[in-house]
């Protein structure tokens, strides 16, 4: 297991109930959500077509992707459409009144310099 990168996302204030947020890094996207308090933060790009998952509608803690409909249980990250395509969470911790996400499970190619040092804005 690779060592964890963490990453400052938002400052919790920013990330409350009901928002979400994307951050790009190199080519992919990590999406965050606060969903009744509770903070998620998964791969940001569908895997059908790698949409945006941010950008999708959240109805009863299922997401739908806004390209061709693949939905996404947010609680297991089970896919409902394709099972193979689950979402794929990340750690999340909250430190100094930030959002912080563990990026390495997403980052596994690159070497740690590469992307040391990236805060979302
Ligand atoms: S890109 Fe998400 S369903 Fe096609």
């Amino acid at each position: 297991m690779s060592e964890p990168r963490w990453i400052k996302v938002a400052p919790v204030k920013e990330l409350s109930p009901g928002k979400r947020k994307q951050i790009k890094i190199l080519a992919r996207a990590i999406a965050v959500f606060n969903i009744d308090g509770q903070l998620r933060a998964f791969d940001g790009l569908c895997r059908h077509m790698k949409a945006p998952l941010v950008q999708g509608t959240l109805k009863d803690n299922i997401l739908t992707c806004y390209w061709h409909g693949w939905q996404f249980d947010i609680d297991s990250g089970e896919c409902l459409t394709e099972k193979w395509a689950a979402l794929r969470f990340l750690d999340i911790k909250i430190e100094d009144d930030w959002v912080m996400v563990n990026i390495s499970p997403l980052y596994t190619n690159f070497e740690s310099d590469a992307i040391s040092g990236i805060e979302a804005s």
